[in-house]
């Protein structure tokens, strides 16, 4: 299983790495047979599992019941749960109470939280509990009213000066890792030669250590525009549109289901592709 130590390694080895995020069991499934070395059940799951239209709306109980589900279909990737909005903000207390639920009930192996300041005492405080901390500085989600939008950060002098002590104090805080965020390359190559611990980017160039993009986004599981930032290595949204309809065309006119799909009293109905003859084969969704 991969540790928080393999991805100090990651690093120290000059193997840059990607994370992506996950939020239910069999994508989680696939993704850790695929070999990705860290899921993240990120809070943009409000975004595209749910339909808000921010990630501020997402509760910790939510966050708590997609953690749950990856867990369950992970193997051997290092799990990280998102810290929402509103589960830090309070105090220290409510901090490590939020994030002890990731790792007791969620099944989580570590937490990401945004923003520098007082995240920072948070970082420590938590690290000093056995509770591994990834940070998040640059275009942090949970300030778009403060940012003024989704915009890409630290494009000016002091801004990125910020974002550099803010990624120092976290590293001296015990975070074992940064997500860079919407920043210019040359800050994210900046911030990732500065410090010991890895950084994973998004929208931050090619100069971190590794790279994150959120799962919906890099299968084209998208209806608008992709940012400038995604790769989509699928275009499933088209994939699912076209096979919804070849299905709905079938049942139209009678195609669908077959004779190989169905079930008889006597065993006379043919066995399904991959089956013995005359095979039981279970009732199980999302199998085969
Ligand atoms: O919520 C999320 O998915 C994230 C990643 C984009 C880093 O924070």
């Amino acid at each position: 299983m991969t540790t928080v130590l393999d991805v100090q390694r990651f690093k120290d080895e000059h193997r840059r790495f990607s994370v992506l995020t996950a939020y239910d069991y069999l994508s989680a499934r696939i993704l850790d047979e695929a070999g990705i070395p860290i899921l993240l059940v990120g809070d943009s799951l409000g975004m595209v599992m749910l339909g808000y239209p921010t990630t501020l709306q997402v509760t910790l109980d939510e966050m708590i019941h997609h953690a749950k589900a990856v867990a369950r279909g992970s193997r051997q990737a290092l799990l990280v749960g998102d810290m929402p909005f509103m589960s830090y903000h309070v105090s220290t207390e409510q901090a490590i109470a939020s994030a002890g639920r990731f790792l007791q009930e969620g099944g989580m192996h570590a937490v990401k939280l945004e923003g520098g300041g007082r995240v920072v005492e948070i970082t420590r405080r938590l690290t000093e509990m056995g509770i591994p901390v990834m940070g998040h500085l640059g275009l942090t989600p949970q300030f778009v009213h403060q940012m003024g939008g989704f915009k890409v950060q630290g494009k000016g002098q002091a801004q990125g000066a910020r974002i550099l002590a803010d990624a120092r104090e976290l590293e001296q805080a015990g975070a074992f890792s940064l997500v860079l965020e919407g920043v210019p390359s040359d800050l994210g190559r900046k911030v990732t030669q500065a410090l010991r611990i890895p950084t994973i980017g998004i929208g931050a160039g090619p100069g971190t250590d590794g790279q994150v993009l959120v799962y919906h986004d890099m299968l084209g599981v998208t209806t608008g525009k992709a940012p400038k930032f995604v790769k989509r290595y699928a275009n499933l949204a088209e994939e699912i549109a076209n096979a919804a309809q070849r299905f709905a065309k079938e049942v139209a006119n009678g195609e669908f289901p077959g004779p190989e799909h169905e079930y008889s009293a006597n065993g006379s109905a043919p066995a399904p592709a991959g089956a013995k003859e005359g095979e039981v084969q279970e009732v199980r969704y999302g199998a085969g």
